[in-house]
């Protein structure tokens, strides 16, 4: 769905760190699984593409389930079930069932506002294995005009409770902002009341629809700053009761994220669709033929040997600066979807970096937009997007 930090499983964590450096190109342990484009809320930051796949194009139960097997026949351990929202599917515990019984780790990245209590019961009894909840804020009228959906915060309140009833680990997902972010210290007690294993604080990343709505959501420098104080201090009060995820926005860094652990090295998702992508956001790439699970390949050939995985795989298709420069290894040259945005080439060093000649232009112009006064929100939808009324922001 719309808030994608994946949390490992802590079993999976410790494999991660097992893993040998040779190893990387191997199939990703945890694969991203965005079952439907479909959803109630219209998040103005939704990692989701701009162009949705509408529910014509989905792939049908049987396409899911050869999918699952096959992913747990090459070695993935856990898959996390997304969207848009997952759940509005009908054959998700189906699903969930199948991964369970093919030995899969299921988690639910949910915006939970379609759950009634007996349907997360029958996901946990088909062997779901964690949820992940996103809130957009702390207090009904800002979080459910953020999500633009009325007495969604509520619902999601009540979801929580239900599944730590259900004796289900919780994820609190909290995509922070600059309309939100005064509400971080609230939110991290929410996590706590909600007696959630684990909080994401993640700061919106500007691709898709969060690009559109940039003026809306950049946070300033100096709430920025708070921010990372704020989660500082509670990682070392909360030790050992709450684990605290942070990512950062990148555009007030020097050097760029190493996005998805480098194109086509740790992680792929599959889309509505069926497309296997190096990141969700990829498609928003022009020029990369992206292979589906309906073709002739299998998702480990597509995996290892698809033109659209090779093309910014490793280092070879670099430019200058991040050609000679000796942090290459390390970050990758940054987001290739965040460079072919703010550039027009994908190839080119993410302008996040401060080696990039754009950096300097485009921190400026976040920077104005930070102190701006524009609110108004385009909610994603499949129409393109509608701007919220203006007596609304
Ligand atoms: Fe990373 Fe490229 Fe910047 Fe070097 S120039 S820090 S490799 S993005
Ligand atoms: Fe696609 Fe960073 S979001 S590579």
């Amino acid at each position: 769905m719309s808030d994608v930090t994946i949390p490992p499983s802590d079993s999976l964590a410790v494999l991660e760190k097992q893993r040998s450096t040779a190893e990387t190109f191997g199939i990703p342990l945890a694969v991203l699984l965005e079952i439907t484009h479909r959803c109630p809320l219209q998040c103005p930051y939704c990692s989701n593409p701009v162009e949705l796949d509408r529910s014509a194009k989905e792939l049908t139960t049987d396409e899911w389930k050869k999918v699952l097997s096959e992913l747990a026949e090459i070695g993935v351990l856990q898959v996390h079930f997304s969207g848009g929202e997952p759940t509005a599917r009908k054959d998700l515990v189906e699903l969930v069932k199948h991964a369970s019984d093919t030995g899969l780790y299921t988690n639910l990245i949910t915006s939970a506002v379609l759950l009634t209590r007996e349907k997360l019961s029958d996901l946990a009894d088909a062997g779901l294995c964690h949820v992940q909840i996103s809130f957009q804020g702390i207090e009904e009228g800002l979080a459910d005009r953020v999500a633009g959906y009325k007495g969604g915060h509520r619902k999601k309140l009540e979801v929580a409770k239900w599944t730590r009833e259900l004796d289900l680990p919780l994820t609190v997902n909290a995509v922070m902002h600059r309309q939100n972010l005064h509400q971080l210290p609230d939110i991290i007690q929410m996590a706590l009341d909600l007696d959630a294993d684990r909080l994401e604080v993640a700061n919106v990343q500007y691709y898709g629809w969060a690009l559109k709505n940039r003026a809306a959501l950049m946070p300033t420098v100096a709430q920025l700053d708070e921010c990372t104080r704020l989660v500082e201090e509670a990682r070392e009060r909360l030790k050992g009761r709450l684990t605290i995820d942070y990512v950062v926005p990148d555009y007030y860094a020097l050097r760029p994220k190493k996005c998805m652990g480098g194109w086509g090295r740790q992680f792929f998702n599959i889309s509505p669709a069926g497309r296997v992508l190096p990141c969700h956001a990829a498609e928003s790439i022009t020029g990369l033929d992206f292979l589906s699970v309906r073709s002739n390949h299998s998702i480990a050939w597509i995996w290892q040997n698809s033109e659209a995985f090779n093309r910014y795989r490793g280092t070879g298709w670099m430019k200058e600066p991040c050609k000679s420069c000796e942090f290459r290894e390390i970050d990758f040259g940054g987001c290739r979807c965040q460079a072919f945005a703010l550039t027009g080439d994908a190839a080119n060093t993410d302008p996040a970096c401060a080696l990039s000649p754009l950096h300097e232009t485009i921190f400026k112009q976040a920077e104005a937009e930070a102190e701006g006064e524009t609110s108004r929100f385009l909610y994603r939808n499949f129409a393109g997007g509608t701007l919220e009324p203006e007596n609304d922001a």
